[in-house]
């Protein structure tokens, strides 16, 4: 399976960014024992409702801090003290910092070199969600937020969980360039299309009338960094946001998730409400799952050979590196890349979309 290495991504085997590690109401089940990025994670709710996520293993002997199940300080509650976690082995107590912070058999300051890696954690309209950087920084931005999540008439999706693919990430980005397969996979062949670079954002604007459905479709989609897509899709009397996310596994191995949600007629939202979210959420993944098929048995597109009439795959691809080089240099890359990019002799959507504030309610964040 080809690595981030083989694609020439940047000096990096994974990519800086927001990244979803579990469904929210997984994580309220219990703690959890998660591997992404290539490496084993502990995952748990603070009594405060704050999820955190460390490094796996303590440093006193190794031990796994959330897979186990039958030790009695595990069985007994008493293994979550505040928004800390103890040991199920010793007991010693990590703070949501990683640092030890109690050793129940030990007089004195408590090692500083048992001290494990923690990293920055929001819950996220039902996602847990980290923020992954090799160089261990804080966040560059921050995850996206849909306003309407907080609608009182706003149906919640429940995620569905797609489960891992043998495939890098990049291939999946690269639907973002794709004009040229919505017609063969989805039957929805567009008659405009353009993406528009926009420093952490990546935004792909397209839409026409599908003859199969007899309607007019418009979508508006948009990556925050390089793990989390959302799309706004407008057809019919239709409004719904898509969920598609990406979480690096290992090196070339992605696991994925996929939702939809939208704004039911009543507050608190009706069985009839609920029901269309969900009707909605179903047609939405089977349409998703024809690309899902097509990348689970692909071989790796190591380079596109990409035609002048192809979307811009290469300038995403670029896009993406910046995720997997330092910083500095990522922001710099993004910030020269900025503005809007027509596919050659295609036409591009009709501004009436974003002057009638179409895109009013897209690119929010977790403030
Ligand atoms: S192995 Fe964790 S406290 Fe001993
Ligand atoms: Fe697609």
């Amino acid at each position: 399976m080809a690595k981030a290495a083989d694609y020439g991504l940047g000096p990096e085997t994974f990519p800086r960014g927001w990244f979803i590690v579990a469904e929210s109401s997984e994580l309220d089940a219990g703690p959890m024992a998660v591997r992404y990025f290539g490496r084993d994670l502990a995952l748990y709710r603070g009594q405060s409702g704050r999820p955190v996520l460390l490094d796996a293993y303590c440093a006193h002997m190794g031990t796994h801090l959330t897979a186990s199940k039958s030790a009695v300080i595990v069985r007994s509650g008493a293994q979550i003290e505040g928004d800390s976690i103890r040991c199920p082995y010793h007991a010693w107590r990590y703070g949501p910092d990683g640092h030890v912070d109690d050793i129940p058999y030990h007089d004195g300051p408590c090692p500083k070199s048992a001290s494990i890696r923690s990293y920055p954690v929001r819950d996220v309209m039902g996602c847990v969600m980290m923020w992954f950087d090799p160089a261990g920084g804080e966040p560059e931005f921050e995850p996206p937020f849909i306003a309407a999540w907080n609608d009182p008439k706003a149906v919640h999706w429940k995620l569905d969980h797609l489960g891992m693919i043998d495939i890098h990430n990049i291939e999946i980005l690269d639907n973002m360039a794709d004009v040229r397969h919505l017609g063969p996979t989805h039957g929805a062949p567009c008659e405009y299309f353009e993406n528009e670079f926009r420093d952490h954002l990546v935004i792909q604007r397209q839409g026409g009338f599908i003859g199969f459905y007899n309607t007019h479709l418009h979508t508006a989609t948009w990556y925050t960094g390089p793990g989390l897509l959302l799309s706004k899709q407008a057809f019919a009397d239709t409004v719904m946001f898509e969920l598609i996310a990406n979480t690096p596994v290992e090196d070339g191995v992605t696991k994925a998730w996929h939702a939809v949600f939208m704004m039911g007629k009543n507050a608190p939202p009706s069985a009839e409400d609920i029901a269309a979210q969900q009707a909605a959420q179903a047609g939405a993944l089977e349409a998703f799952g024809t690309d899902f098929e097509i990348w689970k048995n692909k071989r790796s597109a190591i380079k596109v050979m990409q035609l002048k009439t192809d979307g811009p795959f290469n300038s995403v691809r670029k896009w993406v590196g910046s995720f997997y080089q330092p910083r500095d240099q990522g922001q710099a890359l993004r910030e020269q890349m900025n503005g809007v990019q027509a596919v050659h002799n295609f036409p591009q959507p009709p501004r009436s979309y974003q002057e009638q504030g179409f895109e009013s309610d897209m690119f929010g964040s977790l403030s």
